[in-house]
C-alpha cells in the first residue's frame, strides 16, 4: 500500500546539540498528536548517532543526506551506507540537486549509491527534478524520465519497493517559489506512469512520491491533497519544530 511520508532534510544546518534539541522538540510535539504518515529527519552525519538515541521509541525514523557507494576504503571524507545503517539510519537521501549541482554527482554515480544503500539495508529517498532552464525549454518530462530511469537502472521490483521518489524542481528549492499543486501533480503523475511502464501498475500505484521545494505549513495542505502527491521532503521549514509538525499534520 502506498504510504504517506514527510521527511525533514536539515542540510548543512545545526550543531550536534542543536540537532538533539530540535529532534527532541519534534518528537515531543508528535507524541502529543500522533502523525498519520511516516516521518523521518535527516540531520548532519555528526548528529545521526545522538539522534538515534533521542528518537528511540518514537515513530520518527532517521535519514542520512548522502552516502558513498563502497563499504569502506581509501575515500577521504566519505561515509558509507554500512556505517549509516550501523549508526541507526533507516533511510538515505540520494541524488539531491545540491549534490548534483555542487558536487558533480551524475545519474550513474547516484545509481551506484542507490544499489549499495539498498544492499546494506537502507531505504532510499531518491531526488529528481528539472532546473528552471530545462522547464522553460520544455524539457521537464525528458529530464525527469531520464533521471528516474538512470538512477534506478538494474533495480528489481523488490528493490523499487524500498525507494521513495522525491520530485524537487530545482527552481523551487530554497527560493520560496513553490510549484503550484497542479504543476507538481503533473510531474508526479508522469513519474507514476513511467514507473508503470518500467515495472508494473501495482508498483507504480504503491510507490511513494514526495514533493520538495519551498513546502511550508501554509501550502502543504493543498499540495498533499493532490492524488499523486504522497507527502514532502522539507528543507528550510523542517528547521522549525512547530512548522515541520504542522506540515506533518497537513494530510486531510
Ligand atoms: P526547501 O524546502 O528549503 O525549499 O528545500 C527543499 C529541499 O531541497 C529538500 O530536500
Amino acid at each position: 500500500m502506498r504510504k504517506k511520508f514527510v521527511a525533514g532534510n536539515w542540510k548543512m544546518n545545526k550543531t550536534i546539540s542543536e540537532s538533539v534539541a530540535l529532534a527532541a522538540d519534534v518528537a515531543k510535539r508528535l507524541s502529543d498528536a500522533m502523525p498519520s504518515c511516516d516521518v523521518a529527519l535527516a540531520p548532519t552525519f555528526l548528529a545521526i548517532e545522538p539522534l538515534a538515541e533521542v528518537l528511540r521509541n518514537t515513530p520518527i525514523k532517521l535519514a542520512a543526506q548522502n552516502c558513498h557507494f563502497e563499504n569502506d576504503g581509501a575515500f577521504t571524507g566519505e561515509v558509507s551506507a554500512r556505517m549509516l545503517k550501523h549508526a541507526g539510519c533507516h533511510y538515505v537521501i540520494l541524488g539531491h540537486s545540491e549534490r548534483r549541482q555542487y558536487f558533480g554527482e551524475t545519474d550513474e554515480l547516484i545509481n551506484k549509491k542507490v544499489k549499495k544503500a539498498l544492499a546494506e539495508g537502507l531505504e532510499v529517498i531518491l531526488c529528481v527534478g528539472e532546473t528552471l532552464e530545462q522547464r522553460e525549454n520544455d524539457e521537464t518530462k525528458k529530464v525527469i524520465v531520464s533521471q528516474v530511469s538512470h538512477c534506478t537502472a538494474d533495480l528489481s521490483i523488490d528493490d523499487m519497493k524500498r525507494i521513495t521518489i522525491a520530485y524537487e524542481p530545482v527552481w523551487a528549492i530554497g527560493t520560496g517559489q513553490t510549484a503550484t499543486p497542479d504543476q507538481a501533480e503533473e510531474v508526479h503523475r508522469l513519474i507514476r506512469f513511467f514507473i508503470a511502464s518500467l515495472h508494473t501498475d501495482e508498483l507504480a500505484n504503491d510507490i511513494t512520491i514526495q514533493y520538495g521545494g519551498s513546502v511550508k505549513a501554509s501550502n502543504a495542505k493543498e499540495l498533499f491533497a493532490m492524488p499523486n502527491i504522497d507527502g514532502g521532503l522539507i528543507g528550510g521549514a523542517s528547521l522549525k519544530a512547530d512548522e515541520f509538525v504542522q506540515i506533518v499534520h497537513s494530510f486531510s
